[in-house]
């Protein structure tokens, strides 16, 4: 099993790649710098004894980065079974290279680029009785997030700026690409998941000011889930068959949880999705992947050989 993790070179995702290793999948770990994609490598490989990692550089705040990445990706690898959209970050205000707003761009826009560039993979790879899988990874707190409205999505609403606001509704349009997923791969053989890994001692709340940022910064070791134990529903997603015909859910505790909002409706969902992707169009991002190399010559190999027969 090849499965791509973003976010893996610390907390939730360096865990989780590392006990895929162990279990003996072959990992690929997606890493906003170069010096983290070289410092995750020496850790996995001293971690796990194993070489069936490989570790790259996408940087989220570049649409450009994940674009690359993808293309890269796809040249490279033969195939892919499941993606883990695990990176995040919750920080202040601030602007992506694509002049989004950080938390939307890293937590969001960058992975619907991601996923959209590798969908063509997960559908080639994936059948009826052994789909391929998205897992998104959530916070339980996206229930009181908003769906974006356009000023929103394209990081230009005015106000006041309220970071944890924004960070819930990161992971609202998160969890509605979850769905959006399940529903448009149905047939398809792509299964997609949102998981809940509660609250877990990591450096995610780091900039969090305030008596809440207090409490994680004191409280977060005694009271919070280990990475061991916070990667745990993500790994039932990614491996287990009861999971199959629950495509579209939310996970927590490796349950599914029922969560439904009068505003989450179909249209609602389409809507969010294809402002997303004219979002991304508008910064002369493509949405799609040039064809593959060794695919097309294939295709002329056989056409010739056709042609030959006839
Ligand atoms: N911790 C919790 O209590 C909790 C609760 C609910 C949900 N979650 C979710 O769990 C997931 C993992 O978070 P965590 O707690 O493990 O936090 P973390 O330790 O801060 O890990 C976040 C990961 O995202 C990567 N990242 C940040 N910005 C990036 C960018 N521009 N491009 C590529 N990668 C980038 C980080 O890379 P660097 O290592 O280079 O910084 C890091 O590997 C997140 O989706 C988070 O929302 C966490």
């Amino acid at each position: 099993m090849n499965v791509l993790v973003t976010g893996g070179s610390s907390g939730l995702g360096r865990t989780l790649a590392a006990e895929l290793v162990k279990r003996g999948a072959r990992v690929i770990v997606a890493c906003r710098t170069k010096a983290r994609r070289d410092s995750t490598a020496f850790f996995l490989r001293n971690k796990t004894g194993s070489f069936n990692v490989r570790t790259m550089f996408m940087d989220l705040t570049s649409l450009d980065s994940v674009f690359d990445f993808c293309e890269e990706l796809i040249n490279t690898e033969d195939k892919i079974d499941a993606i883990v959209n695990n990176a995040a970050i919750l920080c202040p205000q601030n602007k992506t290279s694509d002049d989004l707003d950080m938390m939307l761009g890293v937590n969001y826009i960058g992975h619907f680029l991601l996923t959209s560039l590798l969908s063509e993979k997960l559908l080639k790879q994936g059948s009826s009785s052994s789909p391929s899988r998205i897992v998104n990874v959530v916070c339980g707190s996206f229930r009181s997030g908003h769906i974006l409205n356009k000023e929103e999505l394209e990081g230009k609403s005015d106000g006041g700026y309220n970071m944890r606001n924004v960070y819930r509704s990161s992971k609202l349009a998160l969890h509605l690409m979850t769905k959006h997923l399940a529903h448009k791969y149905v047939e398809d053989g792509v299964v997609a998941y949102s998981v809940d890994p509660g609250y877990v001692n990591t450096g995610l709340y780091k900039h969090l000011e305030g008596p809440f940022g207090k409490f994680n910064q004191t409280c977060a070791k005694a009271l919070y889930r280990t990475t061991e134990e916070g990667i745990q529903t993500i790994l039932y997603c990614l491996s287990s068959k009861d999971v199959l015909k629950q495509s579209g859910y939310l996970f927590k505790d490796c349950r599914v949880c029922d969560v439904r909002s009068s505003e989450w409706t179909d249209n609602n969902i389409k809507d969010l999705w294809d402002r997303t992707s004219e979002l991304i169009l508008s910064k002369g991002i493509k949405l799609e992947l040039p064809p593959d190399e060794d695919e097309e010559a294939d295709r002329a190999d056989n056409s010739e050989v056709a042609d030959s027969e006839q």
